[in-house]
């Protein structure tokens, strides 16, 4: 099992067994390396409320992106209005596979120009932020890149890519009370769209996971 003893981590482990699906899932690893598991580093952010932070590579180009964790959290969130620039954006249009896996049963227009997080006929969701305790509404389902480190069980190697991982482009006004520079909640419920279940789906993984939550603060 993963070794927590250096510092904290997140592992998403190896496959064992191979993972049927009874339905189709539109993520898959661009690359034909298959990693045994892949890692995120956790810090813990102690001002204010009590967060545990994680940071992803997202978008193209790759960026980093800070993000609260939220074990019980549905799904990937992120504030798409303020700073979001992809080439790899993609909405979730209504009807299609992607909002059938996302479970959303309403479909949006949007009257400001196009970007992403404003397309019309996608569909929406409502994103949850779990430390202030309110959800907000016309959040668009959409796919982008991310990148993660693949692992050797003791370090963080290989950086892999997903093109096109299932998220939430919510809105700015919803980032409030989380640590600061964090743009979203990242989820690791046991949804089809909760990260731990898109990665495991990407990479052939068995959908196991271990968190190690940090007593201290660092990364
Ligand atoms: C969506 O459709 C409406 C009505 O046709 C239009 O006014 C609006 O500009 C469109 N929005 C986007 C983001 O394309
Ligand atoms: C993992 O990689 C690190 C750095 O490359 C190396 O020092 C370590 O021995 C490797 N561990 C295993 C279990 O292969």
């Amino acid at each position: 099992m993963a070794s927590c003893s250096f510092h904290s981590l997140l592992f998403f482990s190896s496959v064992m067994i191979i993972f049927h699906m009874i339905f189709i899932i539109p993520t898959q690893a661009k690359t034909s390396f298959l990693p045994r598991s892949i890692v995120l580093p956790i810090s813990k952010h102690t001002s204010g409320a009590i967060q545990y932070l994680t940071s992803i590579k997202r978008r193209t180009p790759l960026v980093p992106v800070r993000l609260t964790l939220d074990l019980g959290g549905t799904f990937l969130w992120v504030d798409c209005e303020k700073d979001y620039v992809s080439l790899t954006y993609k909405p979730a249009h209504c009807g299609s596979a992607q909002v059938s896996l996302a479970r959303s049963k309403s479909c949006f227009e949007c009257y400001s120009p196009p970007r992403p997080g404003c397309y019309n006929n996608t569909c929406d969701l409502m994103s949850y932020n779990s430390v202030l305790g309110f959800a907000g509404n016309f959040n668009q389902v959409g796919q982008d890149a991310i990148s993660l480190h693949s692992t050797n069980r003791s370090n963080p190697t290989k950086l892999i890519s997903i093109p096109n991982l299932l998220f939430v482009c919510s809105h700015v006004f919803l980032l409030s009370k989380l640590a600061t520079g964090v743009k979203g909640i990242v989820g690791l419920g046991r949804t089809k769209i909760g990260h731990p279940f898109q990665i495991a789906y990407a990479f052939s993984f068995h959908r196991k996971f271990v968190v190690c939550l940090p007593t201290s603060r660092r990364l």
